[in-house]
């Protein structure tokens, strides 16, 4: 399922929460949405999921319009729609297969087809055996796998993800996000998923969306965004990725021999990362490379190294150097102290 959003606009006051959004949502893929807190994120859901609507603009799954549906088509088309959140929203009343079962309940389905289909998302989500569990014996991970269950219940089409992976440590994290990317693949989902951390993005989308105060800044694939990284707000986003690792991952850990800032971020695309360019433009040029922090971060299926550095010399030395660097396809962002 192909998802059109055309201007899509809300305001609440004079606040203009999701102010003017276009954006092509292309099918079977995970998508991703980050901004920070604030920036229209869960807005923007709320819209794209049919549950507001816009003051203007549009949205299209396919090529039906979906944002102006009256009201029997629109609970039709919303039973489509799987739902995950933060905070779980699970009812704390029902053990695991109920909270799973309750949307099929909904739609009537026969009490022996919904214990069915219970035992086989279970399966799915890796919960055999949990079904009579209270939701409040399970761990984050494990409430957040009901969630993802119940969410698949009615065999959606998209399924968002609204922060889903925000309360979990970093090794839950990481469980879910497999889960959620083998998910996709196994029933060819459109996942939106929205998000505060870049590790999420880098670690689950293959496309993402950056959005600020409403507006969407910079768009693409991950892997390019990674290494190309257009506006202020997604260089922050990197910056504190790769500085306050929390990563699992040892060999993508960036280490800091620093903590002043470098003057420039150099950043190594593919073939680039094993080859040694740095001691070569310092040879040819009589520069010094002070590197004051660096790693390798895999991206999808690319690895991107990062290095902050300064360079020793005055500014045309330097500027020899970084033409020297930019020459070899090494990516030079220039820091601003
Ligand atoms: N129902 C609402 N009423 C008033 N203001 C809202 C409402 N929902 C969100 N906002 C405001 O809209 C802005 C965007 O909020 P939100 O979409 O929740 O951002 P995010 O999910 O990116 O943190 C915030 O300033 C928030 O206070
Ligand atoms: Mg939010």
């Amino acid at each position: 399922m192909q998802i059109v959003l055309k201007e899509l606009k809300r305001s609440y006051g004079t606040l203009h929460a999701v102010d003017g959004i276009s954006l092509t949502i292309p099918s079977n893929t995970v998508f991703g949405i980050i901004g920070r807190s604030g920036a229209g994120k869960s807005t923007l859901v709320r819209l794209i999921s049919l549950l507001e609507y816009p003051d203007a603009g549009e949205v299209y799954y396919d090529e039906v319009r979906v944002d102006n549906l009256p009201k029997p088509e629109l609970i039709q088309r919303r039973r489509r729609i799987g739902m995950i959140f933060q905070n779980f929203n699970l009812f704390s009343s029902r053990n695991a297969a109920e909270n799973i079962a309750y949307p099929m309940e909904i739609t009537g389905m026969d009490s022996e087809a919904i214990h069915n289909r219970v035992q086989e998302l279970l399966a799915l989500v890796s919960l055999e055996g949990k079904e009579h569990a209270p939701i409040s014996t399970l761990s984050g991970g494990q409430k957040q796998r009901v969630a993802i269950a119940r969410a698949l219940a009615c065999k959606p089409d998209i399924l968002f993800c609204d922060e889903a992976t925000s309360a979990l440590d970093p090794q839950t994290t990481h469980s879910i996000l497999a889960l959620i990317k083998e998910i996709q693949k196994k029933m060819a989902l459109t996942v939106v998923m929205i998000t505060h951390q870049m590790e999420v993005v880098r670690d689950a989308c293959d496309q993402v969306a950056v959005i600020t105060d409403g507006k969407v800044v910079e768009q693409g694939k991950v892997t390019d965004i990674f290494a190309h990284p257009a506006s202020e707000v997604t260089k922050d986003f990197l910056t504190h990725l790769i500085g306050v690792d929390e990563s699992e991952k040892e060999n993508e850990k960036m280490v800091q021999w620093s903590k002043k800032k470098g003057a420039y971020t150099l950043r190594f695309r593919g073939d680039s990362t094993d080859q040694p360019i740095l001691s070569k433009i310092s040879r040819d040029l009589g520069v010094e490379f002070n590197i004051r922090a660096g790693g390798v971060q895999k991206v999808g299926n690319e690895e991107i190294g990062t290095m902050i550095v300064d360079i020793s010399g005055d500014a045309e030395t330097q500027q020899k150097a970084l033409d020297a660097l930019r020459s070899e396809n090494v990516i030079v962002e220039e820091d601003q102290l």
